[in-house]
């Protein structure tokens, strides 16, 4: 629906396709569209919630939504009192640099309750989709389908997951931008060794984050330096000059679960413009948001400074190994070669499956229905955390785990997963994630997404006796 809206100081034609989707999605769309293309310049100033409302016939609620939504991506702006604006961008200047590979994770054996953070309901694989998807894929599958992989990846699944993406992450994306990767695993690699043959050296990636990752970025040869976290993500002001890249998880800071505040959003891309630095955006689990919509991704502001990762490990399986960089142009060719070097191309029928998947929006069913369980599990665990007063819990109500530290005076994390083994109960502890543990806050990372329906209960139980045990172990004697 194309409105005529004339707001304080400006005239703009927004087209709002109110047509089929949710109205809201639509007019955070035309927002968004008509900020990044300068339609909106920086400091115009958004007509008042009631009057858009009135002008497209929509709820005001709607319209306040979408101001909050845009306004936590870093678009808008808005102060009490004087209304909502655009925001203003962060300068722009050179593009980083370019150049080539690295490589996969391994299963340990399940613990009999296995809260193990990060793992999704694999119980829960949408196998008759899965199968149907995979029929109609080899029925009509041309016979060059079996023959050499594209190193980049199956144009089906690329063309697939660049409307994905762009309606459920706000990512901004042609297919010849992605290139598809035998997991984040890989991608991580191939982009780092492109990093280190470009001439980066200097790299800073979040602290507390995953150590499995850091040390793929370090094994490129790139020189680590950490990224400090506090409640509001990660401290971004802290980058030291000559940085070339920064790794890290804005939707949903992994381990703590905070999401990067707007304000840190937006200079956040102000370094990548001024400097030429490149951020690389981990969005692990960006699909899971319990409270409110997902925070749209990073990418979508500085489509040219970000690399927008992507993953099926928590929407399907981490079985499975298909995930996907979009890339800032400049380094599509020299990954897609990285790639190549590396393992030729990703195996192709799954690739085709899962296009098949996200085509017909399987894939979206399976998430929300996902979404609704997984919702639901962690507000079960928040009732049992609440009833331990001497531990902390952090982070939004958002992906497959809750972070919670341990009180100062004990127990220490070990006595913690000690206490956890022997009530069977697997999880993470917080220490190995610290780039050095010494001195910070003892914890342990709870997933609540692993169990089978029928068997969360029981390890919610567990959970609760072997928190209690492990509590009764503290104070600690030093
Ligand atoms: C922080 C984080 N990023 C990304 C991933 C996805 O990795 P992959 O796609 O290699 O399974 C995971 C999975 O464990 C993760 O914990």
């Amino acid at each position: 629906m194309p409105v005529d809206w004339s707001g304080s100081g400006v005239d703009l034609h927004l087209a709002v396709d109110l047509g089929g989707g949710g109205r809201r999605a639509a007019l955070e769309s035309a927002l968004r569209g008509a900020i990044r293309d300068g339609r909106l310049s920086a400091g115009t100033l958004l007509p008042s919630t009631r009057r858009l409302a009135e002008q497209l016939g929509l709820a005001r609620g709607t319209v306040t939504a979408a101001y909050d939504q845009l306004a936590e991506e870093g678009f808008l702006i808005a102060r009490p009192g004087s209304g909502t604006s655009v925001a203003e961008p962060a300068p722009r200047a050179p593009a980083p640099a370019a150049p080539p590979p690295g490589p996969a994770a391994t299963a340990a054996a399940a613990p009999r309750h296995d809260l193990r953070p990060g793992l999704p309901d694999v119980g829960a694989f949408p196998r008759r989709a899965w199968l149907a998807a995979t029929r109609r894929v080899l029925n009509a599958a041309r016979p060059e389908a079996f023959a050499a992989g594209d190193p980049q990846g199956r144009p089906e699944l690329r063309a697939a997951l660049a409307d994905y993406l762009g309606r459920t992450r706000g990512v901004v994306a042609g297919p010849d931008r992605i290139v598809i990767t035998s997991g984040y695993y890989q991608g991580l690699g191939l982009l780092s060794g492109v990093l280190a043959e470009a001439g980066i050296s200097a790299v800073a990636v979040e602290d507390p984050g995953h150590n499995v990752f850091r040390a793929v970025v370090q094994r490129a040869g790139l020189a680590v330096a950490p990224l400090p976290v506090d409640a509001h993500g990660a401290r971004v002001d802290t980058l030291a000059p000559g940085t070339g890249a920064v790794f890290l998880t804005p939707s949903h800071h992994y381990p703590t679960g905070v999401p990067l505040q707007p304000g840190r959003r937006r200079a956040l891309c102000g370094w990548a413009r001024s400097t030429g630095g490149l951020t690389v955006e981990d969005d692990y689990d960006g699909e899971y948001r319990y409270d409110r919509q997902p925070v749209g991704a990073l990418q979508g502001s500085a489509p040219n400074h970000v690399v927008y990762c992507g993953t099926t490990s928590k929407t399907l399986g981490p079985a499975l190994r298909l995930a996907w960089l979009v890339l800032p142009p400049h380094l599509v060719e020299p990954v897609v070669r990285a790639k190549q070097r590396t393992d030729l191309y990703t195996e192709a029928l799954g690739q085709l499956t899962l296009a098949e998947l996200i085509g017909t929006h399987a894939y979206d069913r399976h998430i929300r229905a996902a979404r609704l369980r997984y919702r639901r599990r962690r507000e079960q665990l928040a009732d049992r955390l609440a009833a331990f007063p001497r531990l902390t819990t952090h982070g939004v109500p958002a992906g497959l785990h809750t972070l919670v530290t341990l009180p100062d005076d004990g127990p220490t994390e070990q006595q913690m997963m000690d206490s956890c083994a022997r009530h069977g109960v697997g999880l993470r502890g917080l220490g190995e994630l610290h780039h050095d543990p010494t001195g910070r806050a003892a914890g342990v990372l709870i997933g609540f997404a692993a169990p089978t329906e029928r068997g969360y209960p029981a390890a919610l139980d567990a959970l609760s006796a072997a928190l209690s045990a492990g509590l009764s172990a503290g104070p600690t004697a030093v």
